[in-house]
């Protein structure tokens, strides 16, 4: 068993209390017990597991149904007190009780201040992972490692390393994919569909799941940024809401608008996809996509649960385990995931799959 005893797990600031309610949720399941430590908005959570092995945790648990986790790994005890003239000796020492890793990946919180401190990070790991390197702490660049080494910068005296299974984590540093926004699509919101689409549907499966051709339903979907990604996979869309669609993305002739009311419109023959950005109470988004997968109106499913003000885990599990509950109840079989993207603010986003 390794000293690590501390999970770092990294979310979105003012989401904290979500982050630590569901790893103490889904770490006890698995019979970790711990207790989360936390302070309101600085974008992370420590939770200390009792008695355990923090690496076994993140080897065990699912990263990818974590909801509210961008990103997660297995902490030394963090180092509080760092001597600005000799940082890399103590960050040594601490590595060297961790399994061999080959890549090292710099993370602040996701904060103004955490944003702040990444020039610094990219310094202090230019000149650590040599140091690393000369002192056999860490396998060569290209070598394949089953764990990556975190180094988790909270100033210029604090910060934790740790590491995380490369097949278990974010990929990306802090979980954060840095999208482009397409300067035609017709509102912000396009990325969320895009980032939905890169954290739920395997790379490899974009072809056969996002394919030209296939017929789509938006509900809620004007000005129409979710619609152009549609389009731009050369899929027909029926846009459904109330409001104006881009001029531009209507004479793409891919689209038809109806001005239909979201909770009430369903197609006349089943779609490949229907995506739902409508703000609305997350009980009644759940009634729609219940409604929508009991009667095979779509294979696959992209939309927002809204969070309420309060109670917002609490809530999230309910609409969940509804969903769940009620399609095992009509004997159908689903994949269900959800996830707090990077562009979603007081939402989640959830990807349903029959
Ligand atoms: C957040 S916006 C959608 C933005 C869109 N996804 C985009 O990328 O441009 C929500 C939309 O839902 C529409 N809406 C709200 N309630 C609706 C309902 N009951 N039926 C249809 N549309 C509705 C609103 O008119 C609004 O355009």
């Amino acid at each position: 068993m390794s000293q690590a005893d501390t999970l770092i797990l990294l979310c979105r600031s003012g989401f904290e209390g979500e982050c630590a309610a569901e790893i103490s949720d889904v770490a006890a399941a698995e019979g970790f017990y711990g207790y989360p430590r936390l302070e309101k908005n600085s974008g992370y959570v420590c939770f200390h597991v009792q008695g355990g092995d923090v690496i076994e945790l993140v080897s065990r648990l699912r990263f990818g149904e974590l909801i509210f986790t961008r990103q997660w790994f297995a902490c030394m005890p963090g180092l509080t007190e760092l001597p600005p003239k000799d940082r890399l000796t103590p960050l040594g020492e601490q590595v060297a009780a961790l399994p061999k890793c080959a890549e090292l990946v710099v993370e602040t919180p996701d904060t103004t201040d955490g944003r702040e401190l990444q020039g610094f990070g990219r310094k202090l790991a230019s000149a650590l992972a040599p140091y690393l390197r000369q002192h056999d702490l860490m396998l060569p660049r290209k070598s394949r490692a089953k764990y990556r080494l975190h180094l988790f910068v909270l100033s210029g005296r604090e910060m934790f390393v740790g590491v995380a299974p490369v097949a278990n984590s974010a990929s990306l540093p802090g979980g954060i994919p840095r999208l482009k926004f397409p300067a035609a699509a017709p509102s912000r919101s396009t990325l969320k569909l895009e980032e939905a689409w890169h954290w739920f549907v395997p790379r490899d499966q974009w072809d056969a799941e996002l394919a030209p051709g296939m017929r789509a339903v938006d509900l809620g979907a004007a000005p129409g940024g979710w619609t152009w990604q549609l389009v731009k996979r050369g899929m027909f869309v029926t846009a459904i809401d109330n409001g104006p669609m881009n001029e531009d993305l209507m004479e793409t002739g891919q689209v038809e608008h109806l001005r239909e009311d979201a909770f009430v419109y369903h197609p006349s023959k089943p779609v490949d996809w229907m995506v739902c950005d409508v703000v609305e109470k997350p009980a009644r988004t759940t009634s729609m996509v219940i409604d929508w997968a009991v009667n095979g109106w779509s294979r696959n499913m992209i939309f927002n649960l809204k969070l309420p003000m309060k109670q917002r885990y609490v809530e999230t599990r309910r609409c969940l385990d509804r969903i769940s509950d009620e399609l095992e109840a009509a004997g159908i079989r689903a994949k269900l995931r959800a996830k707090h993207l990077y562009h979603d603010r007081e939402e989640i986003t959830c990807w349903l799959s029959l």
